[in-house]
């Protein structure tokens, strides 16, 4: 089927976070046509959610060095060395630059940038704003930051059905669907001579997660289809803090961020024992692939749904006598509205009050380690195709992402893209066939979304053995064969969902030990004689 529409640009940037929009920012004055487009509005992705904050090496008696360390013991064997060193030499010039363009960050009574600790880190590197809401003000600093650049163009509500690629099997362009403007007939091609993915990550390839409803894992999908190399698919992050609201509970949890326990909380089982305590030096502040399985562990061996997180103490003097008098609830109840008033509405939304109760809480879906598979300047397997933020794997993350290294990410590598891209700038190519999804050749219904979640929350989370991976793959693989009678947004998604779960599963099944996120039932220990090095996949795996 022939496009409904052609447009051109000299770049396009498929994503409106802070990886987007600093390489959109970044590219400005150095390519004429620059384009982001978003499949919702500018803020709906993850970065707005982001609670803790952004880390770097900007407190006084920190390094870069000592940053490198705790991400490459967080990452658990996985990380690319000279990938970590361009995250933490260039991580605090890439955060003082962000505050150029308009963040407010907290800062002490001294007027220095107020920094706190999460899981993972040996120093007080996290930078945050408004408390707990680091994510949102960035976003909305970057996103004026854009408004008063007039030389990009932002499209909102345009949904990048597939990458275009020229007869050499570099980019050409991308196949769009702009909202509302009908079903397949609103498909329009727009030709561009570079793409930069930044389109975020999956966590809606299972049941709960952190994640907003629109991190479908569309980026990782089309970059699949065009042929790109996917690495470290199975590293999927569950982070240990999230609100458990019961079984039947779906979609978008919660977050109780990491920084609460920086601030003094921590972890009980229903009898109110400590069970973080010897399982790790940092107890608590563990990194987060640690406190997750240990959390499982500590359900499995209890039958409890869920454990615990006590904050009914923070804002105390550490060994004051009145922990429970109305003196001491006060204090702690204005450390809360201080310090993290968003999760105290979010809490007391679902009736639970943090000053006086424990709050519930499970690991859920919170982050995709691996990716399109970027050398250290955000380039792809496929030229012209760069990658930066969630959907890429640039090796910094390894097995375990470092708690507040993702902002980082996506600032630091959009930076490196917006180096090179200018100078590699492809000629306008002749499109050579417009994706896979011409009409709706391979595309499952929308319904299966939920299908695919239930199936692989239940097989392929926290904790996996090869009979369960095994099922997934292959119910997946029953799903895959029922046509969609519509072709749709959800359809488009659920596909999307669909063949980067089953890669997912491909990569789970094969990587036989228990690395970082990846906790194997059947090969508890991490084994580094055979499995030291990463998975690949792509498209001719016939994992997609
Ligand atoms: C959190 O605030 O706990 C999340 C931070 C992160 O994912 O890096």
């Amino acid at each position: 089927r022939d496009p409904g529409w052609t447009e051109s640009a000299d770049v396009i940037v498929v994503g409106s976070g802070i990886a987007g929009l600093t390489a959109a920012l970044r590219l400005r004055g150095q390519v004429e046509r620059i384009a982001v487009v978003t499949k919702d509005v500018l803020a709906a992705g993850s970065t707005q959610w982001a609670q803790g904050g952004i880390a770097a090496a900007l407190g006084p008696e920190d390094t870069p060095e000592q940053h490198e360390v705790d991400t490459l013991v967080a990452g658990a064997g996985g990380c690319d060395l000279d990938a970590v060193r361009v995250l933490v030499s260039e991580g605090p010039d890439a955060v003082r630059e962000l505050i150029d363009w308009g963040a407010n960050f907290d800062k002490d009574p001294a007027g220095n940038l107020s920094l706190t600790r999460e899981g993972g880190h040996h120093r007080d590197r996290i930078a945050h704003a408004n408390g707990d809401a680091t994510g949102a003000e960035i976003q909305r600093a970057l996103i004026e930051a854009v408004k008063r650049a007039p030389e990009i163009l932002v499209f909102e509500h345009a949904m990048v059905v597939d990458l275009v690629t020229a007869a050499d099997g570099g980019v050409a362009g991308l196949t769009i669907h702009v909202m509302g403007e009908g079903d397949a007939d609103g498909v329009g091609l727009v030709r561009a001579r570079a793409v930069v993915l930044a389109s975020g990550g999956l966590g809606q390839v299972f049941s709960q997660t952190t994640n907003p409803a629109v991190s479908t894992a569309d980026g990782m999908a089309i970059a699949l289809r065009a042929g790109a190399r996917l690495r470290d698919l199975e590293f999927v992050q569950f982070h240990p803090t999230v609100m458990y609201l019961g079984p039947d509970s779906r979609g978008q949890q919660p977050l109780i961020s990491e920084a609460v326990r920086g601030e003094g909380a921590f972890l009980v089982d229903g009898e109110g024992n400590r069970f973080m305590q010897g399982v790790h030096p940092l107890a608590d502040l563990a990194p987060r692939d640690i406190v997750s399985k240990a959390i499982m562990k500590r359900m499995l061996e209890t039958g409890q749904p869920n454990m615990w997180l006590d904050a009914r103490h923070l804002g105390l003097e550490p060994h004051s006598d009145d922990r429970v008098g109305g003196e001491a609830r006060a204090a702690v109840s204005r450390f809360w509205e201080r310090r993290f008033p968003n999760i105290l509405a979010s809490c007391r939304a679902h009736g639970v009050d943090p000053v006086t109760e424990l709050i519930p809480v499970a690991p859920a879906c919170h982050y995709a380690s691996g990716g399109v598979h970027t050398d250290l300047w955000g380039r792809s397997s496929v030229p012209g195709l760069y990658a930066t933020g969630e959907v890429a794997c640039s090796g910094v993350h390894g097995a375990n992402r470092l708690a507040s290294n993702s902002l980082l990410e996506g600032l630091v590598f959009s930076r490196r893209i917006a180096e090179v891209l200018p100078g590699e700038l492809r000629l306008l190519q002749e499109p050579a066939g417009h994706g896979t999804h011409e009409g709706s050749a391979g595309l499952v219904p929308g319904s299966a979304l939920k299908q695919v979640q239930e199936i692989m929350s239940a097989r392929v989370g926290v904790l996996r053995n090869a009979a369960g991976v095994a099922d997934a793959v292959s119910l997946l693989g029953e799903i895959a064969a029922t046509p969609a009678d519509t072709i749709d947004r959800a359809a488009w998604e659920a596909t999307n969902v669909l063949s980067i779960s089953l890669a997912l599963a491909d990569s789970a099944l094969r990587r036989e030990e228990t690395r970082g996120s990846h906790w194997r039932e059947d090969h508890p220990e991490r084994d580094d004689a055979h499995w030291a090095g990463h998975f690949d996949t792509v498209m001719s795996d016939g994992a997609a």
